[in-house]
């Protein structure tokens, strides 16, 4: 066994752990809307729920170059988005809309996707993803040196895909989802085991 002290890590070191460390993780494709109106997509893994009362979800999201990217920038200043969950034949789209865009390119046109707009938010939701979710901002929460922030969101309203709800419940095998494991590392769904 190899024994790390995280006081001997630095920022990088210990993102390189962290990331082989927390998998799988599941994609959030985001859809964002600045406040000029141009449209944004890109993927985050550091992505979970965090409450069911009212349905909450939240993504950790990084700086670059010392700034907000721009999927933060448009929530914070907008307040809305729309969580994209993607299949496993999103692969490629996924891992090529989380290159460095400049903020007036739409990610959503260059991978030229098929997109509606949302029920209740200005910002597009994708409409080939087998399910969107329209969420608005509740609350952002810094955590440690490095800068990241917590974007906590409250789900407005759950696009499902015909077919993949069985008494309330998303089949995890229809769904196909796609996982994030360590640096430009993506799985697939393997053999699935139900538990009494
Ligand atoms: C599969 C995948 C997951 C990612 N997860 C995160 C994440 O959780 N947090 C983060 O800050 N960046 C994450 N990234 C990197 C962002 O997608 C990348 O910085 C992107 O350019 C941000 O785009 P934006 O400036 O349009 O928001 C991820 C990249 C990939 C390929």
């Amino acid at each position: 066994m190899s024994k790390i002290f995280a006081r001997d890590l630095d920022e990088a070191g210990a993102y390189k752990l962290l990331t082989g460390v927390v998998v799988p993780r599941p994609i959030a494709w985001i859809s964002t809307r600045s406040r000029a109106g141009i449209s944004n997509l890109a993927p985050f893994s550091c992505f979970t729920f965090v409450s069911s009362d009212p349905p909450m979800i939240g993504v950790n999201c990084g700086l670059r170059d010392g700034s907000r990217k721009d999927t933060a920038r448009n929530i914070a200043e907008t307040g809305e988005f729309v969580v994209n969950i993607v299949d496993d034949g999103f692969l490629e789209k996924v891992h090529v809309s989380a290159a460095d865009y400049s903020a007036d390119v739409s990610e959503l046109e260059v991978l030229n996707l098929d997109c509606a707009p949302s029920d209740s938010l200005a910002v597009p939701r994708i409409l080939s993803c087998p399910i969107n979710l329209e969420c608005t901002l509740d609350r952002i929460i810094p955590f440690g040196r490095a800068g990241s922030e917590f974007f906590v969101g409250e789900v407005k309203l759950f696009h499902i895909r015909d077919g993949l709800l069985a008494d309330g419940k998303v089949d995890s095998e229809l769904l196909r989802p796609l996982g994030r494991l360590a640096g430009p590392v993506y799985g697939k769904l393997g053999e699935v085991i139900r538990m009494k």
